[in-house]
C-alpha cells in the first residue's frame, strides 16, 4: 500500500525523536511496540482515514493513550482498551500483532466492515476479558486458541459469517458470563464442554446451522437466564437436564426439529417471562404444571403436533401479554384464567380443535389487540363483552360453531381493522352501528345465516378493502350507499335473497379489483353502464338473477377484466366488445333470452335478413348508394386535411422531421390512442424549459398539459441510448409496467422512442416529491405522524407489489425521497418503477446508471448483484428519513446495532423536531415500530434484511407491527447487553 510506505519511515523517525526527549523514556518503552502495531495494523486497513487525524504522533503530544477509541492502565505504561465501533473500519486482522497488547483487557471492533478469519494470535491477548467482533464480515471458524483467554467475561460474535463448529476448548473459559454468537453460519453439534462454563447467564448462539441435538451438559449452567438456540436444525429430544434451570428467564428454541414431550419439569423455571418453543416437532400434552407460572408475559407454542388441553391457568400471573399455540391438536375449553386476563394484547389459538362455549370464556381486554381463534370447534355466542376491547383491531373467529348474534356493542371497536367470523351458525341482522367502525379494512361476515337488510350504514366504512357478506339470508336491496365503500377492491354478496336493481353507484368503486360478485340473487332491472368504469375489476360474476335488456356497450370499459359470467339471466343482444366477453366461454352466458356475438355465441343478426324484412331492404339499396357517396366526399377531404398538415409540419423545423419512419416507432405504447408524439411537442412548446418540473441526473421532467385537459408527466431522457426499439422484450417490459396497477405506484401510460429523444409518459402527481416537501419547513409541518407512517406503508406496499405479486418481479433500484411522489391526501406514489433497467437493459451494468447515493444498499459497491434486498436497504433510509425528516447519514451504519433500549432513548432527538412529539402512547409505539422495522431494513447483510412483503404485512395492521416487535426486542433484548 502506498500510503503504508510513505508513512512507516517518517512515524519511525518521529518516534525515535520523541522517545529521546520523552521524560519517562523506559514507562514509554512497552507503549513503542504497541504503538507501532496500532499503526501498522490501521495502514493495512481501508477506509481508516476516521483514524488518521487521531492515530498520529503529528497531531498529538502524548501517543497513543490519547488516540481516539484507546485506553492505557492508570500509569499509562499499557494499552488496556481498544474499542472501534462502528466506525466504517474495512480490513482484516492479519496484521493485527496480538501478541504486542499484553494487558489488553476490553476489545470492541463491532459494526465495521472487518473481514477475513480471526486469527489464530488472538490466544496471545491473555488479559482479555471483553470481546465484541458483532456485526461484520469475520469468516472462517473460531480459533481453539480462544481458550488461553483465560479472564473472558463476555464474547459477542453475533452477524458474521463464521463458520464451523464451535471448538471444544470453549468449556475452558471459566470465567465467561455472556457467550452470543448468533446469526452465523456455525455447524456441527453444540460441544458438551459446554457445561463447563459454570458462570455463564446469557448463551445466545441462535440462527446458525447447528446439528445434533441439545447436549445434556448444558444443565449444569445453573446460573444461565437466557438460553437462545431459535434458528437452527438441532434435533433429539430435548434433554430433561434442560428443564432444571431453574433461573431461566427467556428460552427461545423456534424453530429447529425438537421432538418429545414437554415434561412436567418445566414447572421448575418459575421465572420464566419468555418461553417459546414454536415450529418444532413436540408432541404430548402440556403438564398441568405450567399452570405454576406467574412470570410469565410470552408463550409461543405455534406449529408443533402438541395435543390435549391448554394449561387453564396460564395468566396466573396475570403478565400474559402474547399467546400463542395456533396449528396444534389442542382440544378442550379456552382456559379459565384468560377471562380475567386484561395484560392480554394478543392470543392466537386458531387451527385447533378447542371447543366448548365462548360465552362466557373472554371478559373485556383493555389491551387486546389481536384476536384469532379460528379454525376450532368451539360454540357459544359472542358476548357483549367484545364491547370492551377498545383496541381491538383484528378479529377471527371464523370456521367455528358459533350461534347467536352479532353483538351489537361491536361498534366501541372502534380501532377495529379486521373482523372475520365467516363460517358459523349466526343469526340475526348485521348491527347498524358497524358503520362506526372507521378504521375497519376487512369485514367477512360469509357463510352463516344473517338475515335482514344490508345496513346502508356500511356505506360510512371508507376504508373498507373487502366485503364479503356471501351466503347469508340477506334480503332487501343493494343500498347505493355501498358506491361510498370507494376503496373497496371486494365485493361479494352472493348466495342471498337481495332484490331490486344493481345500484349504479357500483360504478363509483374504482379500486374493485379482485372481484365483484352479486350471484345467485334476485336482482333485477339492466346492467347499470357504470359499471364500465370498473376498469380495475378482474373478476364479474352476476350470475343467477334477474337481469334483463342488452349488456351496456360501455362495459368495453373494464380493460382489466378476466373472467366474466352471466349466465342465467334474461339479457338480450351482443356482447360488449372486451376480449374477457368475446373470448369467454359459453357457460358464463348459458341461461338466458339471447345473446350474441363472441366466440362461444352465435353470431349477432344485421337487424334485417329475409323475405319479411323486403321494406327495410327497399329501403337500404337507396340509402346505401347515398352512404356510399358521402363517406367517399368525407375520404377526401380528409386526406385533403391530412396532406395539408403534413406539408405545415414539413415547414415547421421540429424534431419531427423524420416521422415518416412510420408511425408505429413513435406512437406511445399502449395508451388510449388519442395521445401522440406531436401532442406532446406542441404542448410543451418542444420542450421548452418553461415546463420543467423536475430535474434529474438522466433527463428532465415536464408538466404536460394535453389538448384533452389532461395533466401528464412526461420524463424527457437526455441521450437516446442503444437501439433498443427494435428489442421485443424491450416492447414487452414497457407493456408490462403500463399495466401496473398499483395505488401507490405512478401510471406509466407509456414510452416514446425518436431519434433525437425518447420519453416516457406518466400520471401527474399534485404535490411532487418527498424530498421537496421534506426540505420545506412549511410543507414538512403538514406531514403529521400518522400522514408519514401512512406514506411508509405505502411504499413498502407498492414495493411488495412488484417485488412478490407482480406477474414478473421487478426491482426498483431507485428508491430515494426524490422518486416518491405524494398525492393530494399525503398518500404515497412512487415514480420510475423499472426505468432504471429501461434505460439499460443490460442489467449487470446498472450501477452507474441507476441507484442515488445515500441509498444505495453497501453491498452494490463491492457486488454488481442487484437484488430486491437493495429495494428493501433504500427503502429503509427513506423511512427513517420521513421519520427524522432528513436523510440519516452518518447514523445509517450505527443504528443497526444499538439496543432495543438504546434505540428508543436516540429515537426521540432523531424525530423530525419541526412537528410535534408523537401525541399519545399509541402513536409512539406505532413511530417506534415504524422505525424499527426501517432499522432492520438497513441491515449491513442483505440476508438479514426482512422481504418487502414481511415489511408490508407488518406495517398494514399497526397490532402487527407494535407486537411483531415486542416479541423481537424480548427476544434479542440481551444481545448487546453484555457490557
Ligand atoms: C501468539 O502470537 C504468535 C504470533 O504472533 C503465535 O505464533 C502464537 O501462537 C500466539 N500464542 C498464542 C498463545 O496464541
Ligand atoms: C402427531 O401426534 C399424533 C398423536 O397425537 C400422532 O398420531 C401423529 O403421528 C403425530 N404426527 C407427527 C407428524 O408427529
Ligand atoms: C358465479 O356465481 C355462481 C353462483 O354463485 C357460481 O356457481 C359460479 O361458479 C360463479 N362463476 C364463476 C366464473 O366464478
Amino acid at each position: 500500500m502506498a500510503s503504508t510506505m510513505r508513512r512507516e519511515p517518517l512515524l519511525q523517525l518521529l518516534f525515535f525523536i520523541l522517545s529521546i526527549c520523552s521524560p519517562k523514556n523506559t514507562a514509554a518503552q512497552p507503549l513503542k511496540a504497541e504503538s507501532e502495531a496500532l499503526l501498522k495494523w490501521r495502514d493495512s486497513l481501508q477506509a481508516a482515514h476516521v483514524l488518521n487525524s487521531s492515530w498520529s504522533f503529528l497531531n498529538s503530544n502524548y501517543g497513543p493513550c490519547h488516540w481516539d477509541g484507546i485506553a492505557c492502565s492508570g500509569d499509562n505504561t499499557s494499552i488496556v482498551k481498544i474499542s472501534l465501533e462502528n466506525q466504517h473500519l474495512q480490513g482484516t486482522l492479519d496484521h493485527f500483532d496480538f501478541a504486542a497488547f499484553p494487558s489488553l483487557a476490553y476489545l470492541d471492533l463491532r459494526g465495521n466492515n472487518f473481514s477475513g478469519s480471526i486469527p489464530n494470535a488472538i490466544g496471545n491477548l491473555s488479559k482479555l476479558s471483553f470481546l465484541d467482533m458483532s456485526v461484520n464480515q469475520f469468516s472462517g471458524s473460531l480459533p481453539e486458541s480462544i481458550a488461553n483467554l483465560k479472564n473472558l467475561v463476555s464474547i459477542n460474535m453475533s452477524f458474521n459469517s463464521l463458520t464451523g463448529p464451535l471448538p471444544t476448548s470453549i468449556g475452558q473459559l471459566p470465567s465467561l458470563v455472556n457467550l452470543t454468537i448468533s446469526d452465523n453460519l456455525l455447524t456441527g453439534a453444540i460441544p458438551q464442554t459446554i457445561g463447563e462454563l459454570k458462570n455463564l447467564n446469557f448463551l445466545d448462539l441462535d440462527t446458525n446451522s447447528l446439528t445434533g441435538s441439545i447436549p445434556a451438559q448444558i444443565g449444569n449452567l445453573s446460573n444461565l437466564q437466557l438460553l437462545f438456540l431459535e434458528y437452527n436444525f438441532l434435533s433429539g429430544t430435548i434433554p430433561p437436564e434442560l428443564w432444571k434451570l431453574s433461573k431461566l428467564t427467556q428460552l427461545d428454541l423456534t424453530s429447529n426439529f425438537l421432538p418429545g414431550t414437554i415434561p412436567p419439569s418445566i414447572g421448575n423455571m418459575s421465572n420464566l417471562y419468555y418461553l417459546a418453543l414454536n415450529n418444532n416437532s413436540l408432541s404430548g400434552s402440556l403438564p398441568p404444571q405450567m399452570n405454576n407460572f406467574t412470570s410469565l408475559g410470552f408463550l409461543y407454542l405455534s406449529q408443533n403436533n402438541l395435543s390435549g388441553s391448554l394449561p387453564s391457568d396460564i395468566c396466573k400471573g396475570g403478565k400474559l401479554i402474547q399467546f400463542a399455540a395456533f396449528n396444534n391438536h389442542f382440544t378442550g375449553p379456552i382456559p379459565k384464567s384468560l377471562r380475567n386476563c386484561t395484560s392480554l394484547s394478543r392470543l392466537r389459538l386458531h387451527g385447533n380443535q378447542l371447543n366448548g362455549s365462548i360465552s362466557e370464556a373472554f371478559g373485556s381486554y383493555p389491551n387486546l389487540s389481536y384476536i384469532d381463534m379460528s379454525n376450532n370447534r368451539l360454540t357459544g355466542a359472542l358476548s357483549q363483552n367484545w364491547g370492551g376491547c377498545p383496541r381491538l383491531e383484528h378479529l377471527d373467529f371464523s370456521n367455528n360453531h358459533l350461534t347467536g348474534k352479532i353483538p351489537s356493542s361491536i361498534s366501541q371497536m372502534a380501532q377495529l381493522m379486521e373482523i372475520n367470523i365467516s363460517a358459523n351458525y349466526l343469526t340475526g341482522e348485521v348491527p347498524r352501528g358497524i358503520g362506526e367502525l372507521s378504521f375497519l379494512l376487512k369485514m367477512d361476515l360469509s357463510n352463516n345465516q344473517i338475515s335482514g337488510g344490508i345496513p346502508f350504514e356500511i356505506g360510512r366504512l371508507t376504508k373498507l378493502q373487502e366485503l364479503d357478506l356471501s351466503s347469508n339470508n340477506l334480503q332487501g336491496p343493494i343500498p347505493e350507499e355501498l358506491g361510498n365503500c370507494d376503496e373497496l377492491i371486494l365485493l361479494k354478496v352472493s348466495n342471498n335473497s337481495l332484490s331490486g336493481t344493481i345500484p349504479f353507484q357500483i360504478g363509483n368503486l374504482a379500486q374493485l379489483q379482485i372481484l365483484l360478485d352479486l350471484s345467485n340473487n334476485m336482482l333485477m332491472g339492466s346492467i347499470p353502464a357504470q359499471l364500465g368504469k370498473l376498469n380495475y375489476l378482474e373478476r364479474l360474476n352476476l350470475s343467477h338473477n334477474k337481469l334483463v335488456g342488452t349488456i351496456p356497450s360501455s362495459l368495453a370499459g373494464m380493460l382489466s377484466l378476466t373472467s366474466v359470467d352471466l349466465s342465467f339471466n334474461n339479457l338480450t343482444g351482443p356482447l360488449p366488445n372486451n376480449p374477457a366477453f368475446l373470448n369467454a366461454s359459453a357457460e358464463s352466458f348459458i341461461g338466458n333470452l339471447d345473446l350474441c356475438g363472441g366466440l362461444a355465441l352465435q353470431p349477432c343478426k344485421p337487424p334485417s335478413v329475409g323475405k319479411s324484412h323486403m321494406k327495410s331492404q327497399k329501403f337500404l339499396s337507396i340509402i346505401i348508394p347515398v352512404v356510399a357517396v358521402l363517406i367517399l366526399i368525407f375520404l377526401l377531404i380528409g386526406i385533403y386535411k391530412v396532406w395539408q398538415k403534413a406539408m405545415q409540419r414539413h415547414d415547421k423545423r421540429s424534431i419531427l422531421a423524420e416521422t415518416n419512419h412510420g408511425k408505429d416507432l413513435f406512437s406511445i405504447w399502449n395508451y388510449d390512442g388519442k395521445l401522440a408524439y406531436e401532442d406532446i411537442v406542441s404542448a410543451t412548446e418542444n420542450f421548452s424549459d418553461e415546463y420543467v418540473i423536475g430535474r434529474g441526473a438522466h433527463g428532465s421532467v415536464y408538466r404536460v398539459e394535453l389538448p384533452t385537459d389532461q395533466i401528464v408527466a412526461v420524463k424527457k431522457f437526455n441521450r437516446t441510448g442503444s437501439d433498443v426499439l427494435t428489442d421485443m422484450d424491450f416492447r414487452n417490459e414497457i407493456k408490462a409496467l403500463t399495466e401496473v396497477r398499483h395505488r401507490n405506484i405512478v401510471k406509466l401510460y407509456g414510452f416514446c422512442k425518436h431519434p433525437q429523444c425518447s420519453f416516457l409518459v406518466y400520471e401527474y402527481i399534485e404535490r411532487g416529491s418527498l424530498a421537496s416537501i421534506l426540505s420545506s419547513n412549511k410543507e414538512a409541518e403538514s406531514l403529521d405522524w400518522a400522514k408519514r407512517v401512512n406514506i411508509i406503508t405505502g411504499v413498502a406496499d407498492a414495493l411488495s407489489y412488484m417485488h412478490h405479486d407482480h406477474s414478473v418481479p421487478v426491482i426498483h433500484r431507485d428508491i430515494s425521497s426524490k422518486n416518491i411522489l405524494l398525492y393530494p391526501d399525503f398518500s404515497a406514489c412512487i415514480s420510475d418503477f423499472g426505468t432504471a433497467r429501461l434505460l439499460n437493459p443490460d442489467s449487470s451494468n446498472w450501477t452507474g446508471l441507476a441507484g442515488t447515493h445515500g441509498y444505495m444498499a453497501p453491498e452494490l459497491a463491492y457486488t454488481m448483484r442487484v437484488t430486491e434486498k437493495c429495494d428493501v436497504y433504500s427503502f429503509g433510509v427513506v423511512a427513517l428519513e420521513i421519520l427524522m425528516g432528513r436523510h440519516p447519514g452518518e447514523l445509517l451504519s450505527s443504528l443497526v446495532i444499538l439496543t432495543r433500549q438504546e434505540l428508543d432513548v436516540k429515537l426521540r432527538d432523531m424525530l423530525d423536531q419541526r412537528i410535534a412529539a408523537p401525541g399519545d402512547q399509541q402513536e409512539a409505539e406505532m413511530v417506534a415500530a415504524v422505525a424499527k422495522l426501517a432499522v432492520m431494513c438497513i441491515d449491513m447483510k442483505p440476508e438479514s434484511r426482512p422481504t418487502m412483503r414481511s415489511v408490508s404485512l407488518h406495517l398494514s395492521s399497526p397490532s402487527r407491527k407494535h407486537y411483531l416487535f415486542k416479541a423481537l426486542q424480548e427476544n434479542h433484548s440481551n444481545r448487546y447487553d453484555a457490557s
